[in-house]
């Protein structure tokens, strides 16, 4: 066998189980540069943008400003999800960054758990301002590797790295304590930052088979060639005009490859969504829903999110709603 295909037949097998040779450096955007992992030194890797270009590009995105009528007033409940296994937070030496979303009683081993990492706003370390969002996705049957912990990680900002080590958990077999974790069904998501930061943690990671994106899609223009090299779902769930994802998402999602499934429906909350309302408001119904579609073959779920006219559609809901290449 000639050496180089032997190479990359060596490459192909190291990826798959996550230790491909990592960017190191500074991400330099440039068509046709295609790195080989979504690293970079600015949290939220690849795709994201570092916190001192943030200003420019949102003055030049230029949303307006105005209602929000879907933004929820007050603080919501805290409770263990309104799915069938009651979850909460839990915190594990074997993964001393992230904060695990789980039932708090494994389920029956016949009931197999999809795998979701997730990354919060601002790419920050500590997930706990989504917990009544997290938990609730997490009742309905789903292990959450979420980057962070309260009182945060002694780093300002997680890493693609962090993320990543989020998969490599669900992957090593100990997150098989939380029930019968199911590794060929993984999914990246994320708010804002993190949303960007879970797009670079799929970018040449076969193991990823989904993309949820919260309030968020590329900023700078000149980035988005990156997008050719995301083969799976994406699903974006944005607040409406006045959110800083608006303008990019809907950039994005003309951009993705021709034929690829994508996702993408706006509430009119701004920026914040809905997570912190009780069972993380619309924003809760709608991932949880699109999870269960995807991962469990939900025939309601599925009509919750593509049929305007079934009960309690995401239309009904008044999310605005667009999608393509779904069977
Ligand atoms: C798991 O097994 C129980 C008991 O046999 C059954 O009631 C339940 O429907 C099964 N669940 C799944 C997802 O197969
Ligand atoms: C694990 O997930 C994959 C992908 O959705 C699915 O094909 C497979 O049946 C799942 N395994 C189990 C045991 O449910």
């Amino acid at each position: 066998m000639a050496p180089v295909s032997s190479y990359l037949k060596a490459f192909v097998a190291a990826s798959a189980v996550g230790i491909a040779i990592r960017q190191t450096g500074t991400f330099v955007p440039r068509p046709g540069n295609f790195p080989k992992t979504g690293d970079d030194t600015i949290a939220g890797g690849i795709f994201c943008i570092s916190l001192g270009d943030l200003g420019t590009y949102l003055a030049r995105a230029g949303n307006p400003g105005g209602s929000t009528s879907e933004a929820p007033r007050g603080a919501g409940q805290a409770t263990s999800g309104s799915g069938p296994y009651p979850a909460q937070a839990f915190l594990d030496p074997a993964l001393p960054k992230h904060t695990i979303f789980a039932p708090k009683v494994p389920p029956p081993n016949n009931v197999s758990l999809p795998l979701i990492t997730w990354g919060n706003g601002g790419c920050g370390t500590d997930p706990n301002s989504f917990k009544n969002f997290l938990i609730e996705v997490a009742s309905h049957g789903y292990v959450i590797a979420a980057v962070g912990r309260q009182g945060g990680i002694g780093q300002s900002q997680t890493t693609v790295q962090n993320h990543r080590d989020g998969v490599d958990w669900g992957y090593s077999g100990k997150a098989s304590k939380y029930g019968n974790v199911n590794t060929t069904a993984i999914t990246t998501m994320g708010q804002s930052c993190g949303g960007l930061e879970a797009m670079s943690t799929a970018y040449h990671d076969e193991r990823v088979k989904r993309i949820v994106m919260l309030n968020i899609a590329i900023f700078q223009d000149e980035r988005r060639y990156l997008l050719q090299e995301i083969n799976v779902p994406v699903a974006y769930f944005i607040g409406g005009k006045t959110d800083m994802g608006y303008p990019n998402a809907e950039k994005d999602y003309k951009l993705l490859n021709a034929g690829l499934p994508v996702y993408k429906a706006n509430l009119d909350t701004g920026h914040g969504g809905t997570y912190s309302a009780t069972n993380g408001g619309k924003f809760g119904k709608a991932v949880v829903n699109y999870l269960q579609w995807q991962w469990r073959g939900d025939a309601k779920a599925k009509a919750i999110l593509l049929d305007a006219n079934s009960a309690g559609s995401l239309v009904s809901d008044k999310w605005t709603v667009e999608h393509k290449n779904w069977t």
